[in-house]
């Protein structure tokens, strides 16, 4: 397979990243995405208390002897603790790879790189990802307006992102936002990428503590079946059309207030729907790429899929040359 400094400095055994998820980068998950030969992080921010993350850690740890990471927001409202916190937990837990995205890691680069970490940072802007390399960050990530999750206001796709990006910055860049196969991954490598993030990809897969009817729901749905929201407020979240989004699209168009959006768009207020695959309770992120998505393999399959359809599209290229 693909051997890039990504794998070589994550000890991963493929150029693929399952991006960290809200309410779903829980351990079972995450150490089933590792023990696939795949980069994975605990989301941080599902866990109110030092304790209860210290916890998934070793839950996680009990589960793989895999290299995985944690995630921590630094986008102050989505997180139950200041990100300073969070970052010394995961210090103090020996676990040395760390993701930070959402706002500037500056503030916090001196601990993180005194403590010895891999740092990845993700970012949505070619201007914030020469600003990330620039300060020292290890593995830089970015992602494109496909994806799930949080794209820039800006608009731009990965297929203009990650060349250019991959152009301006020494380290190793990380691909995210519509990629969900092999043939895709190797586009992001041949774009100057060192590996991609899966985010949605790995969403629909059978240990990804997601519904079962909304998964279905996003194996029926074509590429057109996501609306951005949440533009009005400055922070624009990708996720899948329904009566839910579309309400919060017709509030935004009524010039409604943070305070009118909150109860719609808060994490919390999204957790029932989670649960009970109820998709009109809730935001769903959900990115372009689940247009490609037509089943619900499991973790390990997905990923032998991806590998060999990577290796069969460099052999066709080779053929080509
Ligand atoms: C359901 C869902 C939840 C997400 N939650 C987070 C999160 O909590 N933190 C984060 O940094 N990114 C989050 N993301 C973004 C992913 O980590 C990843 O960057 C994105 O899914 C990549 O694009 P793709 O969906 O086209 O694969 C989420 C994405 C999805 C689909």
């Amino acid at each position: 397979m693909f051997k890039t400094r990504f794998t070589e400095m994550l000890g991963v055994e493929y150029p693929i990243q399952c991006g960290t998820m809200m309410w779903l980068s829980k351990p079972e998950f995450v150490a089933a995405v590792a023990n696939a030969g795949v980069m994975n992080c605990i989301a941080a921010a599902i866990y109110p208390t030092g304790e209860e993350l210290l916890e998934a850690i070793e839950q996680t740890r009990a589960l793989t002897d895999k290299p995985f990471g944690v995630n921590v927001s630094l986008f102050p409202a989505l997180m139950p603790r200041p990100p300073e916190e969070m970052i010394q937990t995961v210090i103090d837990s020996g676990v040395k790879i760390l993701e930070t995205a959402g706002r500037s890691p500056q503030p916090y680069r001196e601990t993180i790189s005194g403590a010895g970490m891999v740092h990845i940072h993700k970012c949505a802007r070619i201007r914030d990802a020469v600003k990330a390399d620039g300060l020292g960050v290890d593995i830089v990530s970015i992602v494109g307006t496909e994806c799930g999750g949080h794209p820039s206001m800006e608009g731009v796709t990965s297929l203009i992102l990650v060349p250019s990006a991959a152009a301006r910055i020494k380290a190793p860049l990380i691909a995210g936002g519509g990629f969900g196969n092999g043939r895709t991954l190797v586009a992001a490598l041949a774009m100057g990428a060192e590996a991609v993030n899966m985010g949605s990809r790995f969403m629909v897969t059978q240990e990804c503590p997601y519904d079962q009817a909304a998964k279905d729901k996003i194996v029926e749905t074509p590429e057109t079946g996501t609306v951005l929201i949440m533009k009005s407020l400055g922070s624009p979240s990708r996720a899948l059309r329904t009566r839910w989004t579309e309400k919060i699209l017709e509030m935004e168009g009524q010039g409604a207030t943070l305070e009118e959006l909150v109860p719609f768009i808060t994490g919390k207020a999204g957790l029932a729907g989670w649960q009970t695959g109820n998709v009109d309770e809730g935001v769903f992120p959900a990115g372009q790429v689940i247009g490609q998505i037509d089943d619900v393999p499991t973790v390990a399959e997905l990923v032998q899929r991806i590998v060999a359809e990577a290796e069969e599209t460099k052999t066709r290229l080779d053929g080509l040359a």
